[in-house]
């Protein structure tokens, strides 16, 4: 569905935020996940044809993100990082207004926009001013006006960056109600965890991992995380991956021995993260 070949990105300042990126993505909802500064942004913002590549190509669906722009912007919807409602608009006018923008006449806007709030849980609210809700609620409105659009392909930069963790699974439950192929960046570990079918984990502009979360966790199979004693060291806390056998054996001799305590934890998608070498800490 997505596809970029030596994807690169040199903004005015010198800083190169993409750097000959090769990706393909073609899941149903596909994560793009890297610490701040990865390149996320720049990503999408080249792939919703907003900002042109130095050099490379990008394809979505067979479209050349530069070549058939306007064939693409009929199809693709973007949410951008971290946008806010205006707060004396109501949930039902922001989604007429960006439907209409899109070339739906006003009688259409209106009826889609009242399915999709409904259908995302805002059916209540959909005429109260949006100051008055709360911010998983705002962040809803534009999960809403994703579904809407009837887009083929929706990306969602960032979509839960702030929210407390009751609005984050709310407008992870929005996000799941999405027709079409997702794109969502995140730098949270839980939310690629949570909600996507491919993992494509970006850092210093170009991928390390591609695959579902299984594919990626595959090389920890079998192996359980320790904390306290180990090679990897992260903030000062010692880390090593282990079999669950070993590391009861290296819990009974810290503890003949007096000393450090060892926790042990199951591996996830943060692990998958620190064996690629990003340093999450700057994140
Ligand atoms: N408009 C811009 N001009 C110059 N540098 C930028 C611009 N936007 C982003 N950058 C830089 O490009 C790099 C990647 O940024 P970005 O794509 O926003 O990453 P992410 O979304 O993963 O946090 C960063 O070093 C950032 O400072
Ligand atoms: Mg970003």
């Amino acid at each position: 569905m997505i596809e970029t070949e030596k994807l690169t990105k040199i903004y005015s300042n010198g800083i190169k935020a993409l750097n000959e990126l090769d990706l393909t993505l073609n899941s149903r909802i596909s994560c793009i996940i890297g610490r701040n500064g990865a390149g996320k942004t720049t990503l999408v913002k080249i792939l919703s044809t907003q900002l042109r590549q130095t050099s490379g190509k990008a394809m979505i669906l067979g479209y050349d993100v530069i070549n058939d722009r306007h064939k693409l912007r009929k199809i693709i919807c973007s949410i951008p990082q971290e946008v806010k409602p205006a707060g004396i608009s109501s949930p039902l006018e922001h989604l007429v207004m960006y439907l209409t923008a899109r070339g739906f006449s006003i009688k259409e806007s209106f009826n889609l926009a009242e399915i999709a709030l409904k259908e995302i849980g805002l059916g209540d609210f959909m005429e109260t001013p949006t100051d008055e809700l709360s911010g998983g609620m705002k962040r809803k409105i534009f999960v809403a006006m994703a579904l809407a659009s009837q887009a083929e392909v929706i990306f969602l930069d960032e979509p839960t960056v702030g929210l407390d963790p009751i609005s984050r699974l709310e407008v992870w439950g929005a996000i799941r109600q999405l027709k079409g192929n997702v794109i969502l960046t995140t730098h949270y570990m839980e939310e690629a965890q949570a909600l996507c079918d491919q993992i494509a984990i970006i850092d210093k502009g170009k991928a390390l991992k591609i695959g579902s979360l299984n594919e990626l966790l595959e090389p920890l199979k079998g192996k359980v995380r320790i904390e306290g004693i180990g090679e990897i060291s992260i903030g000062g806390l010692k880390i090593s991956y282990v079999t669950p056998d070993e590391a009861k054996e290296l819990i009974s001799k810290s503890s003949i021995n007096g000393g450090v305590k060892i926790s042990v934890k199951p591996v996830s998608l943060e692990d998958v993260l620190i064996l690629s070498g990003v340093n999450i800490e700057e994140s």
